[in-house]
Parts: C-alpha cells; sequence; structure tokens
C-alpha cells in the first residue's frame, strides 16, 4: 500500500513536500523535478519559495520535465502549461529555464514530440520526484479512464469532465482544449519517487480507488499500486473515503523519523 499521510490544510502538505524536494536537491544538486500543473500543487511550490529564500540553496542545475500540456491553445497563452511553469515554478523558484521542459504542442512537431519527450527524460537520467495531482476522474497527467499502463507521452482527448472542470482557468468553457499532450502512465510509473497529492471532498473518490479500489485502467490513478515509492498526502476532506484510514494515521504517526518521505 502506498503510504498516505493526512494534513490538517494544504498549506501544510506544501511545506512536507517542499522539505522533501529540498533535501533531495541538497543532496543531488542537479535533480530532476516532475513537475506537476493544476491547483493542487501551488502550496508545493509556494512553500519551497519561502524555503529557498530562508535558507538559500543553489538550484541552477535542477532540472524538471512537466507532465502534460493542452493542444491547440495560441502560442503564449497564459493558461498553455509552458507559461503555469514558467509563472509558477520557473521565475519564482530562480530555476533555470532552459533546464525545464514541457512537451511541445507546436502542431507541426506534435508527431515526434512525444518520442523526443522520453528521449530528453531517459537522456536526463529519469525523473527522481514526481509530483501528481489527480483528476476526478481519476488521471494521472491527463491520461483519462482507459490509458494504457504502459503509455508513454502522447496525444490524448480531454473528457467533457476534465474539461469542464478546467473551464475555471478560462474566459469561457468552450475555451478549454480538447486535445493535450501528456506523459504516459508508463512514463510516471518510471520516476523514482511519486508525490500524489489530494485536497478536498470533491477529490475523495478518486482518491481512495486509487489508494486502495483495484488496479485497473478504467481508474487510471490505481497504476500507483505499482509503483514502489508513493507519497500520498492529503487533507481530510479527501481521505474521506478511505477504508485504512486509521492504519495510514497510525503508521504515519510512528514512524521512525531516518525514514523520510
Ligand atoms: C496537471 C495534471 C492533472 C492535474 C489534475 C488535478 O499537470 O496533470 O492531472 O493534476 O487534473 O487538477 P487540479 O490540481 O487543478 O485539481
Amino acid at each position: 500500500m502506498a503510504e498516505v499521510i493526512v494534513v490538517e490544510h494544504e498549506q501544510a502538505a506544501g511545506e512536507l513536500v517542499a522539505e522533501s524536494i529540498r533535501a533531495l536537491i541538497e543532496a543531488k544538486r542537479d535533480a530532476v523535478l516532475g513537475l506537476a500543473t493544476g491547483s493542487t500543487p501551488l502550496t508545493v511550490y509556494q512553500a519551497l519559495g519561502r524555503s529557498l529564500s530562508a535558507r538559500p540553496l543553489d538550484v541552477g542545475m535542477v532540472r524538471g520535465f512537466s507532465l502534460d500540456e493542452y493542444v491547440g491553445l495560441p502560442a503564449g497563452h497564459p493558461e498553455s502549461y509552458r507559461a503555469v511553469i514558467d509563472r509558477e515554478v520557473v521565475a519564482p523558484l530562480g530555476l533555470t529555464p532552459s533546464n525545464i521542459r514541457v512537451p511541445s504542442n507546436d502542431l507541426a512537431a506534435l508527431p515526434a514530440a512525444g518520442t523526443e519527450y522520453e528521449q530528453a527524460i531517459i537522456d536526463a537520467g529519469g525523473v527522481d520526484l514526481q509530483l501528481l495531482g489527480i483528476g476526478r476522474t481519476g488521471h494521472l497527467g491527463f491520461n483519462e479512464p482507459g490509458s494504457s499502463f504502459a503509455s508513454l507521452t502522447r496525444v490524448k482527448t480531454l473528457t467533457p469532465q476534465t474539461r469542464a472542470d478546467n473551464a475555471r482557468f478560462f474566459a469561457s468553457p468552450d475555451e478549454v482544449p480538447i486535445h493535450c499532450i501528456t506523459q504516459g502512465i508508463g512514463t510516471i510509473l518510471r520516476a523514482r519517487h511519486l508525490v500524489l497529492l489530494a485536497f478536498g471532498a470533491g477529490k475523495a473518490a478518486a482518491l481512495a480507488a486509487a489508494v486502495e479500489g483495484p488496479v485497473t485502467s478504467s481508474q487510471p490513478g490505481s497504476a500507483i499500486q505499482l509503483h514502489p515509492h508513493v507519497t500520498v498526502v492529503v487533507d481530510e476532506a479527501a481521505a474521506g473515503l478511505l477504508a485504512n484510514l486509521d492504519y495510514f494515521r497510525y503508521a504515519w504517526a510512528n514512524k521512525p523519523a531516518w525514514q523520510g518521505i
């Protein structure tokens, strides 16, 4: 079973995970981070920013790979994940822009973009720590239900549910792209440490299916059960449907201090 840590609020989750990322960078200056977008990881990036201001650390060699990108937005659109990663992660943390990659959504380059992205991750030595949110459909990255657990970076179609959920970032629901390019479940499973965050009651069903449900491509999140090192950090509301909640709390309360997450 994945390790599940229940925290009081998103800020506490952000601080816990940011400290783990900081420790990783201290141990490996050119650490490779797997970056998620959306609302969920924002407290992690903000807490890491505060930590780096309070106790400066050279992050110039850190490398990063974003999980996914929309296809079909005009270049430079503020909600393209390239723009979001630059605004929320690269600039505030002072990362080196050329070290941080987002899958290309350039239409002419799209047929080869997945293969190139996979090769770039391999050339970087693989992802050390992959941040993940989870969609209400159960998606990881933009791997909607039915995505193969062996899948690699490729173009996918977003479900109407995911488009509706992400409409809050756009002026109108119709503006949310139908297509995306996303790391596959197979890509995500190659990362050395998966850190999945979820907040709010709206994520409880998808989270319980991911952590405790049957392993099935109908619930892409359940692929985490195939990974040897997964840390799930959730608030009380997102943890609300976990059957083994008492055990998760007991394991965390009794975790040896030397172990880390
Ligand atoms: C984002 C991503 C998605 C989101 C998920 C949850 O890069 O790959 O899987 O993590 O859609 O989105 P939020 O965090 O906005 O609820």
